[in-house]
């Protein structure tokens, strides 16, 4: 029971999907229309398939915040890496008709308080840097700000062609072990398992850069669940000139990623130069342990960090 009786907590079950996804969709749309923000979502659609995404993943816990009516208010979700011991939380959403009473505070904190006893290394998030309430929330939980990520969208004005010396190709299980390698770099632990399961049931399209038959860098998908690896900054321009142009004609959205800015400000530019849109930017928080990123490999993390 949460400390105000306006509300209550409870986990969120499969039947709870949709009234969860039209309460997340209202506070996410109507935060972004405050500040200048296109909407989040078209439709709570994209939060039913998040939110059942979750709630199906193997490590993971939920927390639902109903009124004194039983009605959906807010709800949060941490989901755990049995391997790294990494978990990421979020969407974190409370209503705008519940707005300023405790909810987010009791949502984030009975998530923050499972991650502690399930032995979590490291609690991690992305946060919208235009929004103070909640970096201030987060904050207060012990999450510490690590860098600031422009989240670029868009196909390039031109298409761009790959350097010479690069294949831009799709993702295949052979490529693992070279994919780990650069993965290992950046992170100290190994993505395999996870990457031979993404080859046989993801549902996005993951490409590989390949130089004197090197892997040079590689996505799981240029979208906000994706996540890319480069050995260098040319070596993400060749994955992602190659990348876009092959979506581009499989007729796919707009290809989007997370880029560390402030460590890479001249590939920033390159994506501003050929007509990428930057949408906004993004506060990676961390609670516990983190390996600062290092320029090379480059990294670019996934909304829920791998
Ligand atoms: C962010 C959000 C979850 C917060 O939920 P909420 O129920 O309104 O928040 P709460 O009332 O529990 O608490 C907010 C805390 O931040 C503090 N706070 C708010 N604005 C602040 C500011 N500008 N400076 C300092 N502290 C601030 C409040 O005082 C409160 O702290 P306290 O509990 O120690 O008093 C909610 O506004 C929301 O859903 N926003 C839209 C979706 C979103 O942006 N989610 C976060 C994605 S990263």
């Amino acid at each position: 029971m949460a400390p105000s009786s306006a509300f209550s907590l409870r986990p969120l079950e499969e039947a709870d999907i949709p009234a969860a996804a039209e309460v997340a969709c209202e506070a996410f749309n109507s935060f972004n229309e405050t500040v200048g923000l296109p909407p989040e979502v078209p439709s709570p659609d994209p939060f039913v398939e998040v939110i059942a995404a979750k709630l199906r993943s193997p490590l993971s816990f939920s927390v639902l915040a109903v009124n004194r009516e039983g009605q959906p208010i807010g709800s949060n979700f941490i989901v755990g890496d049995p391997d790294s011991k990494i978990w990421t939380m979020g969407p974190v959403n409370v209503s705008t008709k519940a707005n300023s009473a405790g909810v987010g505070r009791a949502i984030v904190k009975a998530c923050v308080d499972h991650a502690e006893k399930e032995g979590a290394k490291s609690l991690r998030l992305v946060q919208l840097t235009s929004n103070p309430k909640a970096f201030s929330l987060y904050t207060k939980f012990g999450f510490d700000p690590k860098f600031v990520a422009a989240y670029f969208e868009g196909y390039p004005s031109k298409p761009l062609e790959v350097a010479s010396g690069y294949t831009v190709r799709r993702l295949e299980e052979g490529d693992i072990p070279g994919c780990d390698a650069l993965f290992l770099a950046p992170n100290g632990y190994s993505f395999a398992k996870t990457l031979s399961g993404f080859t046989k049931g993801w549902p996005f399209p993951m490409f590989v850069a390949l130089k004197d038959g090197e892997v040079v860098a590689y996505t799981t998908a240029f979208l906000v669940m994706g996540h890319v690896v480069a050995k260098d900054e040319d070596a993400f321009v060749a994955l992602f000139s190659g990348a876009s142009a092959q979506l581009r004609e499989m007729g796919a959205p707009p290809p989007t990623f997370h880029l560390p800015v402030a460590i890479h400000p001249e590939l920033c530019r390159w994506c501003l130069s050929v007509g990428l849109k930057l949408v906004r930017h993004t506060w990676i928080m961390v609670k516990g342990e983190f390996k600062e990123l290092p320029r090379e490999p480059l990294y670019c993390p996934s909304i829920d960090w791998h």
